[in-house]
Parts: structure tokens; C-alpha cells; sequence
């Protein structure tokens, strides 16, 4: 996802546009560029590639300006290249543009403003706005942006600024976010809090169709219409030294070994109580439901599948998973009894924002888990529980996703607690309360998990396998070793093997086995034995108490309930694609091709 810094006040642009970016590259990006204003003319950098391209650029360039804006591109329309990275620029140079977001009627108001004589460098939607403001332009940038919005369609985070009005930037979002950061010498507008964290935590948060203007010593917000709007400051709740390494080699190993703290307040938020309290969500506004659906992307959709089993076997209600993407196409049978529970970690994610409007429209009761405060899905929501996980700067999601799992615990006995026997509700919840310690223990074999690692860092397809929880486990054990290694890496249900995928198994195909439940630990052995006897070398995620191993290589988890084993289960499979992608070598944060948030359909 594309990333976008501002800033206006008495420093030194370049310096704070550069600091923004960086710490914006978490989100993947594949070119980045800068525009300020010097003695009331635009100049413009912008380099394919990292950023290290445009700081070698401009190092040796006198930049020195009091207002700029810079970008982070991740391509949507148009090659990574130096002409189609961001800003774009108006025709006379006056007007410079950065865009997040996806102009879906950009190719008619491109051929619209050639016709009118505009010509074009890029290939890029985002052009197209740069054009169109300068066309609409007639002596006030606020109007002239007001009137461009009017004819986009589409999602845009867009920030400003022209050398006819160099005393502002100005900014609008829609369906794509976009923040304001207030300083006493300066204000900024930003993709996401991290790029602007180390300067303020005094936060405006622009809705859909607002739009801000910025001076060095003001901001002043305004809704389509041009009419004022007041906003409460936002305080962010993290400080900079909060998403730095501290000393780990990357974030992502931060971040899974940040897991036990995150798990504990995420509990602390929701079960430590007597009563299952989930901050907005009660009880009693539920109570009418007969029928949910949990839609995610990614990992967030594999929390789903395990809220499904939970769900179900605990309330009793039943339950359907759907890919965000899918479900927003397929008619889902919806209605006001139905809950429809969104997960997303950035609650920012396209697909996921279109899956709540659509339940939103049909009148749906609509829950958000979301890491992400303030965040849309957040904010659009009828419900909504925040996970305790911290920020998540890996692109690879390690404890947001645990502390997902967390939340649909704490959401299945919540619907339960008036259904369930009290001994299994509290013999159940002081489970729940272990699993942080329990963590902690699995995470004491790192060393072990390091040594298996690289073993198989040269293969090129591996297989994971489980059954009920434990074949979520494996979707989610997959995709992390897919997203930061690079390995093909693929899930099957482990009764599913013979009916296919078995034909693939070869001698020395490695197989991670997912077994955990004692219930189905017999038809697992049986699937494992069926791979082993064709030469696979088979790798077992297994809990304490099972004592026959015939595995190749073993990683021990603690004894819990069968349900809640994949957020035990999924730490040794974090930590496996950590150092499978470590060993050969990659950027474990950025992966390639990847964004942290993908906000664009
Ligand atoms: C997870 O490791 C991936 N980065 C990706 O699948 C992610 O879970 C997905 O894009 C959903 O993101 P969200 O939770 O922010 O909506």
C-alpha cells in the first residue's frame, strides 16, 4: 500500500518528508518521491526502487523549504518507474499531487482532459488528479480540490500543494486513511500515525469526504460543502521508541516475541473479569442473532476459521467463514439477525471495508476486531473490540493475529455465558488465561526451531497438514512461510491428502504435521503415517502429552483444550518461517510484492 507524508511549518521540509517516509517503508513500497516548495517553485525528486535511490538523489540538493509532500508507491496502474512514482505534477508544474488509493474512472477523465489538451507522462491513475485540479484551479486550492473529488471515483488519500498558494497543503481521504498531525512549529499529513510519531500524538482523524487545510500555524477541517468541522484531538497511545527494534534483528521477531505481553492485554481487556466484557459489544444487543458470518483476508481469515469451530460448539450458533473478497460477490444470505463480524488487523483493508458496507446495507448487526484505533472498519462498525497486540509493523502478521484468536475466545463464551454450565465456562476461560505463559515456554525453543529452519530452507514445495483448529493452523503456518520466504508452500485438511495432494508427496518432501487434538490425533498418525511411508520427511507440531513420535524432527507445544491450540500451535510455525527466511537471506519486514495493508480492491 502507498504511503504518503506532508508537511508545512518553520523546518526543514526534506528532513521531515524523508523521516516520514522511512518510517513508512514498513508497508512495502517499490518507488518513492518528494516535491517542495523553494522560493514558490515546485521541485520534484522521485526515484524507482527504495528509498535509498532518492536519498542518494537529493542528498547533494539544496532543498531547503518550509512546505513539501512525499510518497511511498506501492503500483497499482503503471510499472514501478521513475515517471509513474508520486508526486505527479499539473502540466505547468504549479500543482504537485501524492495519492493512496485507486481512481476507478481514471482512463475516462483521462481521455477527457487530452482532449481538452492535457498532456500526459505517466501511466498512473494519480495523474489524472493533478491534472484535473489544475484545470478546475481559479484562484483557491481548497475549491479546486472540493471540485476534482467530485468527479473521482474510487478510493484516495490525497495531499496537495501549488506554488500559487505555497502557504498551505492541502488533503482529503476517502476510503482510504489519512491522518493529521498537529506540532506547535508545523503540522503534517500522513498514511498512518508511525510517519509522523517521533514529531506529535496530537492526531485529527479525517473521515471519508473531509478534507483539511494546512498552514504552519493552523489546520482548519471542512466537509464536501466547504463547511467547518470540529474534530477532537486524537492522542496516539504509542510513543516512537514503541515501533522501533529494540534491538531485534527485524520487527517481525519483535513481534512474536512480544506475543505473551500482547495475549495478556488482550485478556486483560476482555476475560479477566468475572464477566466476559468486550469494550463496546454487549450481550443484550445480540441476543436476536441466529445466524453469523466472519470475513477476513489473510490471516484474519484463518482467525475466522477458528472462531467458526469455537463459536459454534460453545453458543451453539452457527456459523459461516468467508474471504472478504468472495463474500462481497457471492448474494450472502444476510439479514438482521445475521452478525457479521469483520476481522482486520490495520482496519483498513479494501476487500474487508466493502464486506461491512454490505452488511451495513442489507441491516445486518456489524462487529469490527481490529487492531487499528480510529481505524475505518473501527469507525464503521456498530461494534467493535480492539486486540491489545501493540502497532504491527511486519508486514507478516504474528501477534495481531494471535491476539484475533484471543478475541473470538473471549467472543464465543461471551454468547455462551448465558447458555454454558458454569464449571465448563470457567474451567474453559482459566485455560484461556494460561495461554500467555504458555507462550512464553514455546518461545524458549527458538534455538530448536532455528536448527529445523535450516534444514528445509532450500526446499521448494512444503506441505503442512491439520485437522479441525489445527488445519486453520496449517493455512496460517503456510501463508507465513509463503509471504516471507518465498517457498511454495501450500494447507491441506489432513483427511483431504488421499484425495489428491498425496500424489505430490515424494521421497524427502518435507510435511509440517499440525496434531494436536487427542479426539482426531488417531486419523492424523494414520495421514502422517500415509506420507511418511512415500519418503516425506515429516516435521510434527505436537502437544506435551502425545508420546509416540514418528516424525522426523518434533517441536513440543504445552497441553491446553482443543480448541485453543492454534495460538500455541502457531507460534513454533512463526518462528520456522522466520528463520527459513532469515537463513536465505530476505527482508523479513518488506517481502516483496507485499503491502501491510492492502487498500485497494
Ligand atoms: C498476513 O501475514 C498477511 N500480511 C495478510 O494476509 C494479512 O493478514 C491480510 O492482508 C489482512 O490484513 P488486515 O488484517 O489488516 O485486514
Amino acid at each position: 500500500m502507498c504511503g504518503i507524508v506532508g508537511y508545512i511549518g518553520e523546518g526543514n521540509a526534506k528532513k521531515y518528508l524523508l523521516q516520514g517516509l522511512e518510517k513508512l517503508e514498513y508497508r512495502g513500497y517499490d518507488s518513492a518521491g518528494i516535491s517542495v516548495l523553494q522560493d514558490d517553485k515546485i521541485v520534484t525528486v522521485k526515484k524507482k526502487g527504495p528509498l535509498k535511490n532518492l536519498k542518494n538523489a537529493i542528498k547533494n540538493v539544496d532543498l531547503t523549504s518550509d512546505v513539501g509532500i512525499g510518497h511511498t508507491r506501492w503500483a497499482t496502474h503503471g510499472i514501478p518507474s521513475d515517471k509513474n512514482s508520486h508526486p505527479h505534477l499539473s502540466e505547468d508544474k504549479k500543482i504537485s499531487v501524492v495519492h493512496n488509493g485507486i481512481i476507478e474512472n481514471y482512463a475516462v477523465l483521462k481521455e477527457d482532459l487530452i482532449k481538452k489538451g492535457y498532456k500526459f507522462v505517466s501511466e498512473t491513475d494519480t495523474e489524472v488528479i493533478a491534472h484535473l485540479i489544475s484545470h478546475l484551479y481559479s484562484g483557491s486550492l481548497l475549491d479546486a480540490v472540493i471540485s476534482a473529488t467530485k468527479q473521482l471515483k474510487g478510493s484516495y488519500s490525497i495531499g496537495v500543494i501549488s506554488q500559487d498558494e505555497p502557504d498551505k497543503i492541502i488533503a482529503v481521504r476517502k476510503d482510504s486513511p489519512l491522518i493529521v498531525g498537529l506540532k506547535d512549529d508545523g503540522n503534517f499529513i500522513a498514511s498512518d500515525i508511525p510517519a509522523i510519531l517521533s514529531e506529535t500524538k496530537d492526531i485529527y482523524i479525517l473521515n471519508d469526504n473531509e478534507f483539511a487545510l494546512l498552514k504552519k500555524d493552523k489546520v482548519t477541517l471542512y466537509d464536501e460543502r466547504k463547511n467547518e468541522i470540529e474534530r477532537k484531538i486524537y492522542k496516539a497511545e504509542f510513543d516512537d521508541v514503541t515501533i522501533q527494534k529494540d534491538g531485534y534483528d527485524h520487527f517481525m521477531i519483535k513481534e512474536i516475541f512480544e506475543q505473551p505481553k500482547a495475549i495478556k492485554d488482550t485478556l486483560l481487556s476482555c476475560i479477566m473479569g468475572e464477566k466476559v466484557e468486550m469494550d463496546s459489544i454487549k450481550y443484550d444487543n445480540l441476543k436476536d442473532i441466529n445466524k453469523i458470518f466472519i470475513v477476513g483476508c489473510g490471516s484474519a481469515y484463518h482467525a475466522g476459521l477458528v472462531g467458526k469451530i469455537v463459536i459454534e460448539k460453545w453458543a451453539k450458533i452457527p456459523v459461516n467463514v468467508d474471504i472478504a473478497s468472495e463474500f462481497i460477490y457471492r448474494n450472502p444470505l444476510i439479514d438482521k439477525n445475521t452478525l457479521l463480524i469483520l476481522i482486520s488487523q490495520s482496519g483498513e483493508t479494501a476487500d474487508t471495508i466493502s464486506a461491512l458496507k454490505l452488511g451495513k446495507k442489507t441491516g445486518c448487526k456489524t462487529l469490527a476486531i481490529t487492531n487499528a484505533m480510529g481505524s475505518t472498519i473501527s469507525r464503521e462498525a456498530d461494534f467493535v473490540f480492539y486486540t491489545r497486540a501493540g502497532i504491527e509493523i511486519s508486514v507478516a502478521s504474528t501477534k495481531a493475529y494471535i491476539t484475533q484468536l484471543i478475541a473470538l475466545y473471549a467472543f464465543a463464551l461471551l454468547l455462551a455465558q448465558k447458555k454454558m454450565e458454569k464449571d465448563e465456562f470457567e474451567n474453559i476461560k482459566a485455560e484461556i488465561l494460561l495461554l500467555d505463559k504458555k507462550v512464553s515456554k514455546i518461545l524458549l525453543d527458538d534455538k530448536n526451531i532455528k536448527t529445523i529452519a535450516k534444514k528445509i530452507a532450500n526446499e521448494k514445495d512444503i506441505f503442512y497438514i491439520g485437522r479441525g483448529v489445527s488445519y486453520a493452523s496449517a493455512m496460517e503456518g503456510a501463508l507465513k512461510l509463503k509471504e516471507i520466504s518465498y517457498i511454495h508452500s501450500e494447507a491441506y485438511a489432513g483427511g483431504e491428502l488421499k484425495h489428491g495432494p498425496i500424489a505430490l508427496i515424494e521421497n524427502g518432501t518435507v510435511v509440517i504435521a499440525i496434531n494436536t487434538d487427542k479426539n482426531l490425533k488417531e486419523k492424523m498418525d494414520n495421514n502422517i503415517k500415509e506420507v511418511a511411508s512415500r519418503g516425506a520427511y515429516v516435521i510434527g507440531i505436537v502437544p506435551e502429552s502425545f508420546k509416540n513420535s514418528n516424525y522426523n524432527d518434533t517441536i513440543k507445544i504445552p497441553d491446553t483444550k482443543p480448541e485453543l491450540y492454534p495460538v500455541l500451535s502457531s507460534v513454533p510455525l512463526q518462528l520456522l518461517s522466520y528463520y527459513v527466511a532469515t537463513e536465505k537471506g530476505y527482508d523479513v519486514d518488506k517481502p516483496r510484492n507485499l503491502a501491510k495493508s492492502v487498500t485497494v480492491e
